[in-house]
């Protein structure tokens, strides 16, 4: 009789009927993400390392970092030509040995840049071999380590402008006159330097259908059209509450891109909320609306195969740049809280990435 009966159980549960009918309820982002053959990502400062739940979380719930500040220009070339790859190849071997991938930012900005560059007074000949030498070095450094770039970051205005900066025109590399001239030149050298990685321009603002989303599609499509090294955009998605509006054109401007053959990324995602002195969301119904913006861009992106990232900007409110970058009046932005607990924000993403319906393979 016992025998039977374990022979019944055994058939019962071996039934791959069954199993269908109730799949394993995966708990972490990482599980729900590898699942769907989605990347889930946070940016890391390597400094946090040492934090047991900080590396803890990490390692559970991603399966990609990206370093927040450890691969920009500031610290990888501290002094013309003398590069420092420490805190970058700190979070390299991090990753790889838990499994994860990193997303390299950035080679190219106006921001985050040294003193010496800033201020070098350089003539456009000898700024095109600073960056020739910048971005040649640090890709070449890193190939095989980063999967992806952010060649170029916010290279535009709010109205679709592009910004004045170094590199463009002030006194720019020799480009001056040429508009995204300069930006194709970062994505040919990021190429030669690694082939392998796939090559992103990464933006803010830039998420619905807007001024300056259309001119970054001007750009890319005009990019793939003459067969400049471009493989996707990167979204960044710092965000607020009242951002709902503006991602209701969020679907189509990520399926323009993917017309033109592109990988669209969700590089950046925070929603900052209205905080207290000390940290805490003065409404407290603000960490549920949270959760529902956090839900509706996982949704959006798990729907699109050409969405093949989701990324957050940190992940646990302990660490977020939102405080200070606001001067203390939003924060509470990431889907952990202080003590590294999930927030409903972790909820509503894992549910999206739960009920997703598509295996891709976001890398080559
Ligand atoms: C921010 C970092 O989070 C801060 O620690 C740093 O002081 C400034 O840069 N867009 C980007 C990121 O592409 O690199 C920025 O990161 C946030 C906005």
């Amino acid at each position: 009789m016992r025998k039977n009966l374990a022979l019944l159980l055994l058939i019962v549960f071996s039934s791959p009927a069954l199993r269908e009918a109730a799949p394993r309820r995966q708990r972490t982002l990482r599980e729900a993400a590898d699942r769907i053959g989605i990347l889930v990502g946070a940016a890391v400062d390597p400094r946090h390392f040492s934090e047991p739940d900080y590396a803890g979380t990490l390692a559970r719930e991603f399966n990609m970092v990206e370093p927040e500040n450890a691969m920009k220009w500031a610290l990888t070339e501290p002094a013309p030509g003398q590069f420092d790859f420490d805190p970058g190849d700190a979070v390299v071997s991090f990753a790889e040995a838990r499994q994860m991938k990193v997303r390299g930012h950035n080679l190219l900005w106006y921001e985050h840049n040294p003193k010496w560059l800033e201020s070098g007074q350089f003539t456009p000949a000898e700024l095109h071999g600073v960056m020739q030498r910048h971005i040649t070095t640090v890709a070449g450094h890193y190939a095989g380590h980063v999967f992806a770039w952010d060649v170029v970051n916010e290279a535009f205005d709010s109205s679709g402008v592009l910004r004045h900066s170094i590199w463009f025109d002030q006194p720019g590399i020799g480009l001056a006159d040429k508009g995204t001239a300069y930006i194709e030149q970062a994505f040919r050298w990021a190429h030669e330097a690694d082939p392998k990685a796939l090559l992103f321009y990464n933006d803010y603002a830039a998420e619905g259908i807007n001024a300056k989303s259309d001119a970054i599609y001007a750009m890319v499509k005009d990019f793939k059209q003459r067969g400049v090294p471009i493989d996707g955009v990167g979204l960044q998605m710092h965000l607020s509450l009242g951002d709902v509006d503006k991602l209701s054109s969020l679907d189509a401007n990520i399926s323009r891109l993917a017309a033109l053959g592109l990988q669209v990324q969700i590089t950046e995602l925070d929603v900052g909320l209205p905080i207290t002195s000390d940290g805490q969301p003065r409404d407290p119904a603000d960490t549920q609306r949270q959760a529902d913006l956090y839900a509706l861009v996982a949704r959006t992106c798990v729907t699109s195969p050409a969405c093949t990232a989701f990324q957050t900007w940190g992940f646990a409110d302990k660490y977020s740049w939102i405080p200070g970058f606001t001067h203390g009046a939003r924060g509470a932005g990431l889907p952990f809280d202080t003590q590294y607990q999930p927030k409903p924000a972790f909820e509503g993403v894992l549910n999206a990435f739960r009920s997703a319906n598509r295996r891709s393979n976001p890398t080559r």
